[in-house]
């Protein structure tokens, strides 16, 4: 059958990840965001892992046969045992982490600040892969903020947000920001 990209998150923020695929590429694409249970990132590992395998049999149906997950609260709970339980191929399938550790490069002297939800930052899988590149790590949690995008917040109330982990990064003379977040 023809080759079907499906690129998907918890909601909206992915869009960015599918804007940028088009721009590159001339796949065959399908968007789906779970926007009815967005956002993800404040929920528990297993519920996250569960919805993983929704989101996949979702696209399965819709015909997909590579995907892409733009979620950085799923990708670091998308473990090698998942992909096998859902009957992914792990060759048809990249996501946030697995992109970031195979891409990203830093120098040896570089102060890296990973920003991104809780269930991002308590996974600990950006440190530790960016701690394996051999920089200093710092980390900060968005909580509300995907929540506040998704649910179309003012923009000032965002960017109040957004200002507060700015302060931080410069509080510990971030040479790096990565925001692992797609919202
Ligand atoms: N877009 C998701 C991510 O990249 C975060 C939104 C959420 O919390 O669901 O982590």
């Amino acid at each position: 059958s023809k080759p079907v990209l499906g690129i998907f998150d918890s909601g909206v923020g992915g869009f960015s990840v599918y804007k940028k695929i088009k721009e590159v590429s001339t796949a065959n694409c399908v968007y789906y965001g779970d926007c009815a249970r967005a956002p993800y990132g404040n929920r528990e590992e297993s519920e996250i892992q569960s919805f993983i395998k929704d989101d996949i049999t979702f696209l399965k149906d819709e015909g997909v046969t590579h995907f892409v997950n733009a979620c950085n609260s799923m990708s670091v709970v998308t473990t090698d045992t998942l992909l096998k339980e859902c009957k992914v191929d792990s060759a048809k399938y990249t996501d946030m982490i697995r992109a970031f550790d195979a891409h990203a490069s830093f120098g040896v002297e570089d102060k890296v600040l990973v920003m991104a939800t809780v269930a991002t930052i308590r996974s600990g899988i950006y440190q530790e892969v960016l701690s394996a590149k051999g920089v200093a790590v710092f980390e900060y949690v968005y909580k509300d903020l995907a929540g506040l995008i998704e649910t179309n917040a003012k923009q000032e109330d965002i960017l109040t947000l957004i200002e507060e982990g700015m302060k931080y990064a410069v509080e510990v003379s971030a040479t790096h920001i990565v925001y692992g977040c797609t919202h």
